[in-house]
């Protein structure tokens, strides 16, 4: 596509930096997209907010970002964990509605996954949003819980690139101030709450909600960069 470039973001040491300015409209331009997609600001973050997950020595990441007459319009990530022995990586890629459907998704998504498979990983991972009442056929989790809706942008972008899904995570809201007595439970639920040592009738239970919140997606999320 003509007058696209690609290159990779410096993070700055801080947003108040002189050369911080592209973290700082790459951060509106990652909001608004995902504003896009779930159809609310909630999930956004302010660049001082979002910089120190791109300043954490644990989760290495390399940012890129995809420019049209000068303007950011879409990014790319590639994260890893440290350890010689991880062969995966998540991969990310957004661009804004106004500019899809003209191959700056998959130029960005090559440059991140080039980067992965020159690094020897075997694994890559992505995560997309998606509304919960989106119409139409529905890809299910092999899980057994929960689906995303088959021909989403970002699952047809995904299959076409050989990605298969694994897992689907959901996001609930819950408006504050709320006190626990106040919240109706989802049907099929009821709400328990205790002080102090949790009765022994729950612990068996508590030990299989705290084994599976080990494992479930509820700590790794796009939210994090
Ligand atoms: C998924 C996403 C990144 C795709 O971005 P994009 O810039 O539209 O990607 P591309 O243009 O490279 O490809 C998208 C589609 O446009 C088509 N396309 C590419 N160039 C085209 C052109 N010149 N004319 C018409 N169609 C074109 C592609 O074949 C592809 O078709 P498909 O939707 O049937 O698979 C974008 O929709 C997005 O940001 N979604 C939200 C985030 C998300 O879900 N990301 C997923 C990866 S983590």
């Amino acid at each position: 596509m003509s007058g696209l470039t690609i290159a990779e973001l410096a993070i700055p040491a801080s947003v108040d930096d002189a050369d911080a300015g592209d973290f700082i409209e790459m951060t509106r331009v990652r909001n608004e997209i995902e504003a896009d997609t779930v159809g609310s600001f909630d999930l956004s973050c302010t660049p001082r907010e979002l910089l120190p997950a791109w300043q954490d020595p644990d989760e290495p990441k390399r940012l890129f970002v995809a420019r049209v007459a000068g303007r950011i319009v879409g990014r790319a990530v590639h994260e890893v964990q440290i350890g010689e022995e991880v062969k995966s990586a998540w991969l990310e890629v957004e661009v804004a509605a106004a500019h899809r459907r003209r191959g700056i998704g998959g130029a960005l998504f090559d440059t991140v996954a080039g980067i992965a498979t020159g690094e020897g990983r075997t694994i890559l991972q992505a995560f997309t949003l998606h509304r919960a009442d989106a119409g139409g056929p529905r890809l299910d989790s092999p899980t057994g819980y929960g689906s995303v809706p088959r021909d989403d942008a970002g699952a047809r972008f995904l299959l076409a690139r050989g990605f298969r899904l694994a897992q689907v995570e959901r996001m609930s809201r819950l408006l504050l101030p709320a006190v626990a007595g106040d919240v109706p439970p989802p049907a099929g639920y009821s709400l328990e709450s205790w002080a102090g040592p949790t009765p022994e009738r729950r612990l068996a239970d508590l030990a299989v909600l705290n084994a599976a919140m080990s494992t479930d997606p509820c700590s790794r999320t796009t939210r994090s960069c």
